[in-house]
């Protein structure tokens, strides 16, 4: 079985497990080709904590739960230094962040200070405790998620850090048909418990398969279309008027990497080994929901980024 084979059997393991949210399983298994992090928005209930910790139980490597709450402390997420008194030294005690699959739950019960802690360790990959630094695993990839409504002493995350994640995913509940089947699957695992992982992925085999991802081909039209709706996000009134009264600011330069990233990363998952402009409208949601700011006007007259992001693919002419 080829590489691609093998993630392909993982997407349909893992969508047994997880019954009806199919887009949150390909956006884990985006993220961990597109070495990313997830910003999962969804109600209580939805799966959420069954498809990382399902993730884990294929891969090599192993998963850690942070509940956000108003009491933690930034230490209490990057590790701290302990005093050893038998060698009279600090040492340093690593702390959760410190594993292969972090799911941050609940994200924004935290206050900012320790957000931006688990935001800057995505982001630089590494812990710095007075002058020394800390490396993070190489196959490093956290899953934070956020109840839509929100709710009392929550605070909102960051605006200028949240693209350190590579996607910002809403997932809602599923169909009737799924909810039956869910309701099947949890009768069946309480009888007769859950079947072991068919499918096992080695941390070497993840790393080959980002390599592949980034060998996958972009024909030139292809990039100018992607690249065509990162610049009109940030100058949107040349193409609509109203688009322009709606954005304050568009995607940064991490946006448009993203973009390529998880259009590949599509592409591949999907058994191909070229990107179309479809894989890039696909993911095109998800990669900028998070990273666009509206201004007060659009969000008076009751616009999200999901509004301006369907205008852009609306408006961009295709160019492949
Ligand atoms: N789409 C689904 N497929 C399979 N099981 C589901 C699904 N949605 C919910 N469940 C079941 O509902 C329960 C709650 O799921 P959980 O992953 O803990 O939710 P969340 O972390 O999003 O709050 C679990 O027992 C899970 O197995
Ligand atoms: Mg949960």
């Amino acid at each position: 079985m080829s590489l691609q084979q093998t993630f392909g059997e993982l997407r349909s393991q893992l969508a047994k497990r997880i019954i009806g949210q199919e887009t949150l399983v390909e956006r884990l298994l985006i993220a961990l080709l597109a070495d990313g992090h997830l910003l999962v928005e969804g109600a209580p209930g939805l799966a959420k904590t069954t498809a990382i910790k399902a993730l884990a139980d294929h891969l090599e490597g192993d998963f850690h739960r942070i509940q956000f709450t108003p009491d933690l402390l930034p230490s209490d997420v990057t590790g701290s230094e302990i005093y050893r008194p038998e060698t009279g030294q600090f040492e340093f005690q690593k702390g959760p962040i410190f594993h292969n699959l972090v799911l941050a739950d609940e994200i924004n019960r935290a206050p900012a200070k320790v957000q931006s802690a688990l935001l800057e360790a995505m982001g630089e990959r590494q812990i710095s405790v007075g002058m020394r630094t800390f490396p993070l695993d190489r196959l490093f990839l956290v899953m934070a998620t956020q109840n839509p409504i929100e709710q009392e002493g929550t605070y909102p995350l960051p605006e200028a850090q949240l693209d350190r994640f590579l996607m910002h995913v809403v997932i809602d509940y599923p169909s009737a048909d799924a909810e039956r089947a869910i309701l099947h699957l949890a009768r069946n695992d309480y009888r007769q418990g859950q079947a072991p992982a068919a499918v096992k992925i080695t941390a070497e085999q993840v790393f080959e398969a980002r390599n592949a991802v980034s060998e996958v081909f972009m024909a030139e039209a292809v990039e100018e279309y992607l690249l065509a709706l990162v610049l009109a996000s940030r100058d949107p009134g040349s193409l609509d008027p109203e688009l322009g009264r709606w954005t304050a600011f568009g995607a940064s330069p991490r946006g448009t990497i993203a973009l390529d990233r998880c259009a590949r990363s599509l592409a591949w998952l999907d058994g191909r080994d070229y990107v179309t402009p479809d894989d890039v409208r696909n993911v095109a949601f998800d990669v900028l929901r998070h990273r666009l700011l509206l201004t007060f006007e659009a969000e008076a007259e009751g616009m999200t980024p999901d509004t301006v992001i369907q205008r852009l693919l609306d408006t961009v002419p295709v160019t492949a």
